[in-house]
């Protein structure tokens, strides 16, 4: 069975998609992690970003795994835990160039196609239900207000120590959204036959629950 979750920056994807994906004893698949690997390797090695060609070569090399470590997902990144690496600022704020690459895009989607055909999947990102797995028993489309969305970005960085501004946070947050939505290629959007839940004023177990209604509904 694959569920799809897809949505706008910081809707809590990849929170609910673990709690839901722990109830139902499915593989969690974090598809943004991916990109933001590819990201983190390109900055790291000191590739332009309008360097298309050699970003891909990087894509097709790369090698990501994810392990559960005392419950906590990591994402091993040619055999290193980069868990924490891959979620600064300024990987943030070039994962939707490095995104939109065509080269990119085939590489990962073929990765995740993979691993959604060994096992039951939730699977969270931008283009799930409309591109990677079009066939999906179940697609949710998550969202949520801009100023809701900073606000919960704000308060995951200051627990790992970092402060930002909310104001700023909000601007990166729409940049990233309008990145992500116009680019050419499987451009976020929300499937036609996608369940729409507007999480801006619901709790974390309230989204598990409304999703694990739709599951049920649909097994
Ligand atoms: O979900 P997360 O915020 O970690 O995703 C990081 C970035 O990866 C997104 O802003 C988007 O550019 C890209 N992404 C994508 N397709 C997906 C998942 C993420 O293009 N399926």
């Amino acid at each position: 069975m694959q569920v799809a979750i897809d949505g706008p920056a910081s809707a809590g994807k990849s929170t609910v998609s673990k709690i839901v994906a722990e109830r139902l004893s499915f593989i969690y698949i974090d598809t943004g992690a991916m990109y933001r690997a590819v990201t983190l390797l390109a900055i790291e090695r000191g590739v332009a970003l309008s360097d298309e060609e050699s970003i891909t070569t990087l894509a097709k090399a790369i090698i990501i795994d994810f392990r559960l470590i005392d419950g906590v997902q990591h994402i091993y990144i040619n055999q290193i835990d980069r868990t924490d690496d891959i979620r600064t600022p300024e990987v943030a704020a070039n994962v939707s160039a490095v995104s939109a690459i065509a080269g990119v895009r085939e590489q990962m989607v073929a990765l995740q196609r993979n691993l959604a055909g060994e096992h039951d999947v939730v699977m969270d990102g931008r283009d799930i239900g409309t591109t990677v797995l079009p066939n999906a028993k179940v697609k949710i489309f998550l969202t949520a207000s801009v100023e809701s969305r900073a606000k919960r970005r704000q308060e995951d960085f200051q627990s790992k120590g970092i402060n930002l501004a909310l104001a700023q946070l909000e601007q990166d947050i729409s940049a990233r959204d309008y990145k992500d939505s116009h680019r050419a290629i499987s451009p976020l959007k929300k499937a036609h036959d996608a369940v729409e839940i507007d999480t801006t004023n619901m709790t974390i177990s309230d989204v598990v629950e409304a999703i694990i209604a739709v599951v049920k509904k649909n097994q």
